[in-house]
């Protein structure tokens, strides 16, 4: 038989502080009604003084843990994915390790972006698949408000922070449900459109977020359609067959144009931009723990999910729950 991972938890956690789009426009020359009709935003958490990435990637792996049912100690894997760690290493995930008080297995940081979650899905699945790993906490974590130009009204208006977080556990029972396969791409021409122009430990250029959003919008439309293509044909399935598309959320634009492309009706579509914004690789793993909390996922499901980042990095996945 062979072994697979099935995802059998998932969990959120969010900063307190909700800042909508009037406020903001307090403090940048922007409007309510332009962030809401060019990106679907209305809202966003942001990070307190005391939340870390450590902090909110931690809360979603207890609540993931919590909805699995299982202890942190069957935990003998971490993959954190994220583009704002606290700090250049530890990595985010042996701290998570830490902070779960697990003493084994082993954990790394993913960077990927915006595409971060469905790389470190990806790359876990691959290492329970080949024996490596039994259980596994995959987290996306992102706090983007600390590497924003709060000048920048092209940027600053999109973005949120949080962390979301899914349990994976090896199977080798009979059964359908599990990832059924993950496709990642990259293009390194086209890393000027979106990127940092600094980094963790560069000692006075921690760098801030720079991009050119009418090109990536462009990319992340052409692209996400044929990478949906991608993994609905190498198990040959049909556009039909999705249950629900759990996309990136950075904007409600490019979320319709995917699910346009699908023939999937919007009501078929998880979408939370409105009220997270764009948390970069938390996104997905957010919208997926609310869907499934509030019992839109249902065994049997056919999830698709799909994100475009910086990079270019993109990739999609495709899980039978
Ligand atoms: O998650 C990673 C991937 N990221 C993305 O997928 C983001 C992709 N890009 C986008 O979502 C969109 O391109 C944006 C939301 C970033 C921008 O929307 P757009 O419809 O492409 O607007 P634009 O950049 O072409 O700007 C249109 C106008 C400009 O003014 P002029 O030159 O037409 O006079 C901007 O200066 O809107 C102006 N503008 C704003 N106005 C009010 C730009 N930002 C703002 C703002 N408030 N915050």
């Amino acid at each position: 038989m062979a072994r697979r991972s099935v995802l059998v938890g998932s969990g959120t956690c969010l900063p307190e502080r909700i800042v909508t789009n009037a406020e903001l426009a307090t403090r940048i020359d922007t409007s309510d009604e332009w962030i809401r009709t060019r990106t679907g935003i209305h809202q966003r958490h942001l990070a307190g003084e005391n939340d870390t990435c450590v902090s909110l990637a931690t809360g979603a792996a207890r609540s993931a843990l919590e909805n699995a049912g299982i202890p942190a100690s069957d935990i003998d894997l971490i993959i954190v994915a994220t583009s704002t760690p606290d700090q250049a290493f530890p990595s985010v995930a042996v701290r998570v390790l830490g902070e779960l008080g697990i003493s084994r297995g082993y954990g790394f940081d993913v960077a990927a972006a915006c595409s971060g979650f469905i790389y470190a899905l990806s790359i876990a699945d691959g290492l329970i698949r080949a024996g490596n790993a039994r259980c596994a906490l995959v987290i996306g974590s992102e706090i983007y408000s600390r590497i924003l130009d709060w000048e920048d009204r092209g940027t600053a208006v999109l973005f949120g922070d949080g962390a979301g977080a899914v349990v994976l556990r090896a199977s080798e029972t009979d059964g359908e449900d599990g990832i059924l396969v993950t496709h990642l791409h990259a293009d390194g021409e086209t890393g000027d459109l979106l990127y940092v122009d600094g980094a963790v430990g560069l000692r006075d250029k921690p760098g801030v977020l720079r991009m050119s959003g009418r090109d990536v919008f462009r990319h992340a439309v052409a692209k996400l359609a044929s990478s949906v293509d991608e993994v609905l044909s190498s198990c040959n399935l049909q556009h039909s067959d999705v249950s629900w598309l759990v996309p990136h959320q950075a904007n409600i634009r490019i979320i319709e144009g995917v699910a346009k492309k699908l023939d999937l009706p919007m009501e078929r579509v998880v979408v939370t931009v409105d009220r997270h914004a764009n948390t970069s690789a938390a996104s997905i793993p957010l919208a997926l723990d609310e869907a499934r909390r509030d019992g839109r996922i249902r065994p049997g499901d056919l999830v698709l999910m799909e994100a475009l980042g910086g990079g270019l990095t993109w990739g999609s996945a495709l899980v039978r729950f």
